[in-house]
């Protein structure tokens, strides 16, 4: 908002002082390591958010990482927004590949981010774009800017499947009643072409487990005569796609939604350069699932991957060995309206069957999400659209996103609120990746972009 401008650019540097001491807590969710830097975590958040004017801040507890809880509530006919993020982030390994340590961050030109980027774990994921949320809500309490009431709910396992947020949500549905969920936690498709998410995929993670003989063998004396369960996991595996690179699990596209031509055309007709995206990643050519272009591949199409695997002798130089055991770790995302528990059983029984009698296999789930779709004609997207029209010059496109964030169908679910998924990263950020980065432009964009949402949703709700 333009009487907003002056306080935004008089305390950027501050703004960035402050990402720059949370990037600086090693919250990572999935390592019981830090578990009390993901409570200081939890705990500075909570401070920022008192120090911005919310009222009610609180650590609430749950059987993993706690929630942060924060709210203004202005006027009870005034539209509810809630703010949701996440605080915990990934494990910054392998360590060697980061150019430099993922807690001590730094800021650094890239040919993307001219202005320069915060190369840090959880810089852009999700740290940088909750906080935004925050300085906007300061910005606009500085002066009395604020059309809605909020609340805010920052998760600390997000990065684990959320396993404990959804007790939460469905214990205090009346404390998070709200109208709109506004979320930052997704990309754009570049910093000259604003979009919005419109879809995010599910996901269904499993682990699996194969078995040959009941020690490992001398792989001369043995080799040949029994089954190998590193070689059979590979077959396995490999079958899982066929010649178009399909998924193999049967049933597995039952329930997938057919997107209308309209739709596809659409999206295909958002600026994408496959040479420079094949370029960037190093690679010779793309490759997916025939009949699809990237951006279906990665926007509308289900997949499985496989993400780890390991069994046998992998330490230096040779030992001739017939290993016992091989396992993988393989996930599948998901488009509307597969269903993760359905897929999960459907991966199990398949994989089960797709095994020799040589060996054994055990089938584990991991977690799991279901995807979402939300809507482009509803007032909550339309008043984000205006937002970014505002702060960018240009209307955003929508865009399908190819993560998960497996709460946002439970929002649906549970507290009956459609979610706005306003994300300022870029998919070049490397997320999840050593070097994580998060541009300076991107930072402050979504500060100034935030409070027009607020502004036009309240008006829109009005009408
Ligand atoms: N913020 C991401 C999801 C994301 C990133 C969506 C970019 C769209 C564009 C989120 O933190 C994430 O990484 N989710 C996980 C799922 C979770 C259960 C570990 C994912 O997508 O792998
Ligand atoms: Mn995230
Ligand atoms: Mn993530």
């Amino acid at each position: 908002m333009k009487e907003l401008k002056p306080y935004l650019e008089a305390n950027k540097q501050r703004f960035l002082d402050e990402l720059l001491d949370l990037l600086r807590i090693p919250s990572v969710s999935a390592d019981p390591k830090y578990a009390g830097d993901v409570r200081r975590m939890a705990e500075a958040t909570a401070a920022h958010l008192r120090a911005a004017g919310a009222d009610e801040v609180k650590i609430y507890e749950t059987a993993g990482h706690p929630i942060v809880y924060g709210e203004k509530m202005l006027d009870p006919k005034a539209p509810t927004v809630l703010v949701y993020g996440h605080y915990d982030v990934q494990p910054a390994d392998p360590l060697d590949l980061w150019d430099s340590p993922p807690f001590e961050p730094v800021v650094k030109k890239t040919k993307l981010h001219p202005q320069g980027a915060i190369f840090a774990r959880g810089a852009c994921d999700d740290k940088g774009q909750f906080f935004m949320h925050v300085k906007a809500f300061e910005a606009m309490m500085q002066h009395q800017a604020l059309t809605c009431n909020v609340k805010f709910m920052i998760e600390g396992e997000e990065e684990v499947g959320s396993k404990n947020l959804e007790k939460f949500c469905k214990e205090n549905k009346k404390l998070l009643s709200c109208d709109v969920v506004l979320i930052s936690d997704t990309s754009v498709i570049d910093n000259n072409t604003p979009s919005l998410t419109v879809g995010l995929r599910g996901l269904c993670y499993m682990e699996v487990e194969v078995t040959g003989p009941n020690r490992d063998l001398h792989s001369g004396v043995y080799g040949g005569a029994v089954a190998n369960p590193v070689n059979v996991l590979c077959q396995m595996i490999a079958s899982l796609h066929d010649v178009k690179r399909r998924v193999t699990v049967e049933g597995f596209y039952d329930d997938v939604l057919k997107v209308s031509k309209k739709e596809r055309t659409m999206m295909n007709a958002a600026p994408f350069d496959e040479k420079a995206y094949a370029q960037d990643l190093g690679i010779a050519e793309v490759m997916g699932e025939k009949g699809f272009t990237t951006i279906e591949r990665t926007g509308i199409r289900p997949t499985l991957d496989v993400n780890g695997m390991w069994g046998g002798y992998i330490g230096e130089g040779a030992k001739t060995v017939l290993p016992s055991k091989a396992f993988a770790k393989i996930s599948m995302r998901l488009v509307p309206d597969q269903d993760p528990e359905k897929i999960e059983k459907l991966f199990q029984k398949h994989f089960e069957k797709l095994a020799p009698k040589g060996v054994k296999v055990k089938v584990k789930p991991h977690h799991g999400g279901y995807p979402v779709v939300v809507p482009t004609d509803s007032v909550e997207y339309k008043a984000a659209e205006k937002a970014m029209e505002q702060a960018y010059g240009k209307k955003p496109l929508p865009q399908r996103g190819g993560g998960s964030i497996p709460i946002v169908a439970m929002f649906d679910q549970v507290l009956k609120a459609k979610s706005v998924l306003m994300g300022f990263g870029l998919d070049s950020d490397d997320i999840h990746s050593p070097n994580e980065h998060y541009g300076l432009f991107n930072y402050y964009k979504g500060i100034e972009t935030i409070p027009y949402f607020y502004r036009y949703y309240a008006d829109m709700k009005k009408k």
